[in-house]
């Protein structure tokens, strides 16, 4: 069974609610999933795992620190050609998508989906379908 880790920070809460529907999508397509949040997440949680969701909203032009932090743990990690996605919630520039999925293509090596998964706050409280779309499409690669 293909394997899929969904890591994320929040602050109020709609990077979480996305996190939460893309495991839905991951687990609708058959996909054995663990959520966790980046605070507590370890190298060791992705070595058993076939793709990488990593969501982080937008402050300041830039990722929250936790994230920054656990990009450095994730380098620890043996990632070359695993499936990697990034998302987040924004606010009008949503500059931390794009910084993740950066990282994620050209140090780690990961196959990245492309383009990352950003949206409004508003755009969140109805956007179920597509978080569970975007958890279908990280399922297509690894199944
Ligand atoms: C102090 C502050 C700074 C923000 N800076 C940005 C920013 O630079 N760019 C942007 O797109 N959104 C910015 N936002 C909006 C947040 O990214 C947005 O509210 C998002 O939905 C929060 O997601 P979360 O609940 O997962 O933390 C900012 C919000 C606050 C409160």
């Amino acid at each position: 069974m293909a394997k899929a880790i969904v890591i994320y920070e929040t602050t109020y809460g709609y990077t979480e609610t996305m996190a939460k529907a893309i495991v839905k999508g991951l687990k609708e397509a058959g996909v054995d999933v663990e959520l966790k949040r980046a605070l507590s997440a370890k190298a060791d949680d992705l070595k058993d795992v076939d793709a990488v969701a990593l969501g982080c909203p937008t402050y300041h032009h830039d990722m929250i620190t936790t994230v920054k932090t656990f990009l450095f743990e994730m380098k620890k990690a043996d990632l070359k050609g695993k499936v990697g996605a990034a998302f987040g919630s924004y606010g009008w520039s949503g500059e931390s998508i794009e910084m993740i999925s950066d990282t994620m293509k050209h140090i780690f090596g990961m196959e990245m989906i492309e383009p990352g998964l950003k949206m409004k706050g508003t755009e969140v409280l109805t956007g179920e379908k597509e978080c569970k779309e975007f958890g279908k499409k990280i399922a297509a690669k690894i199944t």
